[in-house]
C-alpha cells in the first residue's frame, strides 16, 4: 500500500515539474530570442501553464496523497521524506493564495519584465515605474496571505532561504559592512593606485566567446548538457541535469564583464548538471537555498576566477586572443582584475565593494515592503544611498535603479543571497584548502577538476536534501560565520595594496 501510494505521489509530482520545465523553456526563450512584439501573446501561454501548475500543486488529489503520508512516513528513506516535505510546503503555501490573483500576478510579471527591458534600453525609469508599483503591491498582498511573524520582509526572504530573517541579516550585514569599510579605508590610506586601463578598449565578441567557452570547459561545465547564449541579464536555467543553459551579455569595450559573468553562471551551471538523477523532477533538483547556489557561482567567479593561480594558466590564452595584453605581466593583470574602485554597476563591481551594492538593495527592499519608502521616491533613495555608501552617482537610470532585472519579475528577497553566497563560499574554501593540499598548484596548471570534485562531493550531490545551515555545518563543522569572508578579503587586499 505505502509503496503504491509513494509511487503515485512521485509520479504526480513529476508531472507538475514536467509542466514547470515547459514553462521554464518559455521563460528562457523570452529572455534570449523572443521578438518584443510577442510579449502579450506570450504572457497568455505563461498564464495558462502557470494556472495548470497552480491547480496541480493544490489539487484534491495532492491533498489526499499528502494526508496519507502525514500518517505514514515511518520507514521511508531520507530522500522520499524530503520529497514529501517539499510537496507539503508547496501545497500549504500555494493553497493560501487565490488562484485568480496568482494568475494575474504571473501576467503582470511578464509585462513588467518586458517593460523593464524597454526602460533600461531607453534609460527611463518612468516606463518601468507603474509596473514596479504593481509588482510591489502583489508582494504585499501575498505576504498578507502567507502571514509573517516579526517583519513582513521575512516572508520574502524565506522564499529563497528557509529560516532567514531580517533580525539575522541585520547582524550579518552589519558585521560585513564594518569589515568592508575598514578595508576600504586602509586601501585609501595606502595611496596605491592600480592601473586597470588595459581592461577597457575593444574586445571583439567572437574572441570573448571563444575564451569564455575555453574556461567553461576547463571548469567542467558540460556543453553536451548545456549551452551558452546571450541575454540582457546573464542567468542560468535548468530543465534537468542534462539541459542546463547559461547566458551572458558581451560588452565589446569591457574585457571583464562577459568573462566573469560566464565564470559565475558556469558555477551555477555545474551545480545543476551535478544534481544526481534520483532528484530529477522531484522538487529537490536544485539547491534548497539561493545563497548556497550563489556560493558556488561566486566561488568560481571570485575565489578561483580572480586568483593569481588561475591567471597564471589562463593569461597566455587571453594574450593570444587580445593583442593589447601582450606586454602585461601576470601581476599587473592580477592587480587590475582585483582593483578596488567603488562603482555604479553591481555585476561589474570589485569583489570588495560588491556586498555594499547588496546591502543597499536589501535596505531599499525592506523599506519598500514595510511601507517606509514609496515607489515614487525609490529612485532618489537609490541615488542617495549610492552616494553615501560608495561615493558615486548614476548619470542615468540605466546605470542606476534600472540595472538589475530582479524587481521586474518580483524577486524581492533574493539579493541578500548574493552576499550570503560570498560568506558561505569563503567558509567552504577554508575546508577545501585543508582537504585538498594541491588545490592551488593544480589551478596553476589549468586543472580545475579537483575543485569540481570537491564541490560535487560536499555540496552538489545532496541537491536540496539539506538546509543551508545543515550543509554548512556538515561541511565545516560550524554555523555560518562572516569572519572567514572578512579574513579572506583582508588577506587578499592587504597583499595587493600592501
Ligand atoms: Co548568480
Amino acid at each position: 500500500m505505502i509503496e503504491e501510494k509513494l509511487k503515485e505521489l512521485k509520479e504526480y509530482i513529476k508531472d507538475i515539474y514536467k509542466t514547470m520545465g515547459a514553462l521554464e523553456i518559455i521563460y528562457w526563450d523570452m529572455q534570449t530570442k523572443m521578438p518584443r512584439k510577442a510579449i502579450e501573446q506570450r504572457s497568455e501561454i505563461i498564464e495558462h501553464l502557470s494556472g495548470e501548475i497552480f491547480k496541480m500543486t493544490t489539487s484534491d488529489k495532492m491533498g489526499e496523497l499528502l494526508k496519507f503520508f502525514d500518517e505514514n512516513v515511518e520507514g521511508l528513506n531520507e530522500i522520499d521524506k524530503a520529497i514529501i516535505k517539499n510537496a507539503r510546503k508547496e501545497y500549504d503555501e500555494t493553497k493560501k493564495i487565490p488562484e485568480d490573483r496568482y494568475r494575474k500576478f504571473v501576467v503582470a510579471q511578464a509585462l513588467s519584465e518586458s517593460a523593464w527591458e524597454e526602460a533600461k534600453e531607453k534609460k527611463d525609469f518612468e516606463i518601468f515605474k507603474p509596473h514596479l508599483k504593481k509588482i510591489i503591491d502583489f508582494q504585499k498582498e501575498f505576504i498578507d496571505y502567507l502571514g509573517y511573524k516579526d517583519n513582513k520582509y521575512d516572508t520574502l526572504l524565506n522564499k529563497y532561504e528557509e529560516g532567514l530573517t531580517v533580525k539575522k541579516l541585520d547582524k550579518v550585514f552589519g558585521e560585513l559592512k564594518e569589515g568592508i569599510i575598514n578595508i576600504l579605508n586602509k586601501i585609501d590610506a595606502s595611496g596605491k593606485v592600480v592601473d586597470k586601463s588595459f581592461l577597457l578598449g575593444e574586445f571583439n565578441k567572437e574572441s570573448q566567446e571563444k575564451l569564455s567557452k575555453f574556461i567553461l570547459n576547463k571548469m567542467g561545465y558540460d556543453f553536451e548538457a548545456g549551452r551558452l547564449d546571450e541575454s540582457m541579464h546573464p542567468f542560468t536555467t535548468s530543465f534537468g541535469n542534462r539541459d542546463v543553459r547559461i547566458t551572458t551579455n558581451y560588452n565589446v569595450p569591457d574585457f571583464t564583464s562577459a568573462l566573469f559573468s560566464c565564470i559565475h553562471e558556469g558555477g551555477h551551471g555545474i551545480y545543476d548538471q551535478d544534481i544526481p538523477d534520483e532528484f530529477q523532477k522531484t522538487g529537490l533538483d536544485t539547491s534548497l537555498s539561493m545563497s548556497i547556489h550563489e556560493s558556488q557561482s561566486r566561488f568560481y567567479e571570485n575565489i578561483i576566477g580572480r586568483s593569481k593561480e588561475f591567471w597564471e594558466y589562463f593569461l597566455p590564452f587571453a594574450k593570444y586572443e587580445f593583442k593589447q595584453f601582450k606586454d602585461i605581466s601576470l601581476n599587473e593583470f592580477y592587480e587590475a582584475i582585483n582593483c578596488v574602485k567603488p562603482s555604479l554597476i553591481r555585476t561589474e563591481s570589485d569583489e570588495l565593494t560588491y556586498s555594499l551594492h547588496i546591502i543597499i538593495r536589501y535596505e531599499i527592499e525592506k523599506a519598500l515592503i514595510n511601507g517606509s519608502l514609496d515607489v515614487d521616491n525609490v529612485k532618489e533613495e537609490w541615488n542617495r544611498k549610492y552616494k553615501e555608501y560608495l561615493g558615486v552617482e548614476p548619470s542615468n537610470d540605466s546605470e542606476g535603479i534600472l540595472q538589475d532585472i530582479h524587481w521586474s519579475d518580483g524577486s524581492f528577497g533574493y539579493f541578500p543571497s548574493y552576499a550570503l553566497g560570498n560568506l558561505y563560499g569563503a567558509q567552504m574554501l577554508e575546508v577545501m584548502k585543508k582537504d585538498y593540499k594541491d588545490m592551488y598548484s593544480d589551478i596553476t596548471n589549468g586543472n580545475l577538476s579537483g575543485i569540481h570534485n570537491w564541490l560535487n562531493e560536499n555540496i552538489h550531490k545532496y541537491a536540496s536534501l539539506y538546509s543551508p545551515s545543515e550543509i554548512i555545518l556538515k561541511v565545516s563543522g560550524e554555523e555560518l560565520n562572516s569572519k572567514y569572508f572578512i579574513d579572506y578579503l583582508e588577506k587578499k587586499y592587504f597583499e595587493i595594496y600592501k
